[in-house]
């Protein structure tokens, strides 16, 4: 795939998408070790997930957990193994993800973040966990047709649209039949926003289902994320396949 390659159906920006993201990062290296350094001060807790948002990860979990059971059940996905991508300590994995799922897989490229998930935070479920994968996501390939869901929360914000469209090209080659990759991120109000502090770049909805059209998905359902204090960036679930 390339900048030139023609556009998806209904992806009018296609061609624009690697440049809109380059004017913004300047230095893909730079951009990716600014986030490593970012999360090498990040404490493995639920805090450190959060950041200074800690007093919404209840309403964050429960608008996750109402979005999923759409895509999941007779007929839908099924609930043998889901993938929890940029799972850091696996706050989506537990509050989410193990309770549907039999068997689960958590990638992040923090090895101390998923220690803690394996060590402490997971406590006894910690044996429903097959495999910690820790990998940056933009190396990352998922063994072939393995999961019914694929999660991937407030960590697409991290990778370029290059990166992020391959991965998730990637991640449709590893689900089951009728499984399903749910994203949910912070998504602009316009455009495309760096935050060079965690080193992020939050898009605009439609910026974003152009890149996983580009990718060669669908998009099943898009859902604006309820209940979040104004000044946070507006938080989409999209479910695609
Ligand atoms: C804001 S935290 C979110 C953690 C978790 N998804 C949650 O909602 O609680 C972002 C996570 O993405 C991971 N991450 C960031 N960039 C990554 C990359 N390029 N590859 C893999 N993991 C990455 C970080 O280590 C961190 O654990």
């Amino acid at each position: 795939m390339n900048t030139l390659s023609p556009p998806a159906p209904g992806c009018e920006l296609s061609v624009k998408l690697f440049p809109v993201t380059c004017e913004y990062i300047k230095g893909e290296k730079q951009f990716y070790y600014r986030a490593q350094q970012f999360y090498e001060e990040v404490e493995a807790s639920e805090e450190g997930m959060m950041g200074d948002f800690l007093e919404i990860s209840h309403v964050d979990l429960e608008g996750s957990r109402q979005f999923l059971k759409r895509f999941v059940g007779p007929g839908k996905a099924g609930t043998h193994c889901a993938l929890d991508c940029g799972s850091g300590i696996g706050r989506v994995t537990k509050g989410v993800l193990l309770p549907v799922f039999e068997k689960m897989e958590m990638a992040d490229m923090m090895e101390h973040f998923l220690l803690h998930a394996h060590e402490e935070y997971l406590g006894d479920d910690a044996d429903r966990i097959e495999t910690y994968y820790c990998y940056n996501l933009q190396e990352f390939t998922p063994p072939k047709n393995k999961y019914d869901v694929i999660w991937m929360q407030w960590v697409a914000c991290h990778l370029t649209d290059k990166d992020l469209m391959n991965f998730l090209f990637r991640c449709k080659k590893s689900l089951r039949p009728n499984g399903v990759i749910i994203m949910k991120d912070n998504m602009a109000r316009q455009g495309c926003k760096l935050d060079s502090i965690d080193s992020t770049i939050s898009r605009h909805l439609d910026i974003m289902k152009c890149i996983i059209a580009k990718a060669g998905l669908e998009v099943l359902e898009v859902e604006l994320q309820e209940g979040f204090p104004e000044i946070i960036m507006p938080v989409w679930m999209i479910a695609m396949k």
